[in-house]
């Protein structure tokens, strides 16, 4: 029995709670330690998930030899610099979708860990989860056919408030970098980038992007129909229609949930998981066994595609 990871969280936010709350189901990993831009922050989640080392800087964080690993839990416009920090003090990094502001910085984030022989790794929890690893094994044994298209969507209903990350420019606002992420990162896992794009993309009050409707293209003709977001609370569902069946996954599908297997004649089977928390920990885990193999990246998140999907969502941002 390898003793288990101990993770580093930076941030203390809302999703950091989430992932350390999640820890808890998995054995292969603990929060070890905690930085935050504020001592009574770090205290606070400290002593909430019974964190022993608590560090009032982020700098203090990386440095820290009682920590394997570091997850960046700040916004989108610090995952850049957050990560590189981690990769600089030789640390190997989980960072929250999205992977980067853009898709240069997703690049050099990429060739830094390589150069450094590091493990990196864009934190899209939602490849791990059960549903998801049931899924692709169905259409890896071809139960879809030939892959037509994919439909899926994204949105949440948020308050206008110009502070909030969702809106804030300076915070990283946008509602295809935090909930588009999903729906063009489901795409991607199935048909890989697109060949063709087009887009209808409009701003929230504040500017930024708040909807978008995307149309991309593949090779082989496959098509996928994708939405997302800042203004209304959708079905959030996705669908994966094949020559011999479609799979409709229930809203909402980037989270844990069921889906149904649905033949081209109409038969219907039903496929439900048992899963606990939110669901963070299964990427978790994906880190730790990667990690203990040695491998400096995730064969089912690889880095090439997390450049790819801020390519993809970069070009889907020109339409605004
Ligand atoms: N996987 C998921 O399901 C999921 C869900 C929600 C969010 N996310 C991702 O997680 C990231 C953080 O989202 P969140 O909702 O957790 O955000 P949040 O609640 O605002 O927390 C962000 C944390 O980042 C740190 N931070 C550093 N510089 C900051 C700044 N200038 N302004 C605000 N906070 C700053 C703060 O921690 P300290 O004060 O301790 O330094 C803060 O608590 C985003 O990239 C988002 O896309 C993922």
């Amino acid at each position: 029995m390898t003793e288990p990871l101990r993770w580093g969280v930076l941030g203390t936010g809302g999703i950091a709670h989430t992932f350390a709350s999640d820890l808890r189901f998995t054995d292969d990993g603990v929060v070890a330690a905690v930085g935050s831009r504020s001592k009574v922050s770090a205290d606070a989640f400290g002593d909430e998930f019974d964190v022993p080392r608590r560090h009032a800087s982020y700098e203090d964080l990386v440095r820290d030899d009682g920590v394997d690993v570091i997850y960046v839990g700040t916004p989108h416009p610090l995952h850049f610099a957050n990560a590189m920090l981690a990769l600089e003090h030789k640390k190997p990094v989980l960072v929250e979708k999205a992977f980067t502001m853009t898709a240069q910085e997703a690049r050099d984030l990429v060739a830094a860990a390589r150069s450094n022989q590091l493990f990196l790794m864009e934190a899209m929890w939602t490849r791990f989860l059960p549903h998801v690893v049931a899924l692709r094994d169905l259409i890896h044994k071809g139960a879809l056919g030939e892959i037509v298209t994919i439909e899926a969507d994204h949105g949440q209903w948020f308050e206008h408030d110009p502070g909030s990350r969702l809106f804030a420019p300076e915070l990283g606002g946008s509602a295809l970098l935090d909930l588009g992420v999903y729906p063009v990162s489901f795409a991607s896992m199935l048909l890989g980038t697109p060949e063709r794009l087009t887009a209808l993309v409009d701003p929230a009050f504040s500017g930024v992007d708040g909807q978008a409707s995307m149309l991309f293209g593949y090779a082989h003709g496959a098509q996928a129909v994708l939405n997302c977001t800042s203004g209304a609370r959708t079905a959030t569902r996705a669908c994966v229609s094949g020559t011999e069946a479609r799979i409709e996954i229930d809203g909402d599908f980037y989270a844990p949930t069921s889906f149904t297997l649905i033949t081209r004649d109409g038969d219907e089977q039903r496929f439900d998981f048992a899963t606990r928390g939110r669901g963070l920990h299964y990427e978790a885990h994906e880190v730790a066994s990667c990690l203990r193999d040695g491998k400096l990246e995730s064969s089912v998140m690889p880095l090439d595609e997390s450049v790819s999907i801020m390519e993809t969502m970069e070009s889907v941002l020109n339409f605004l």
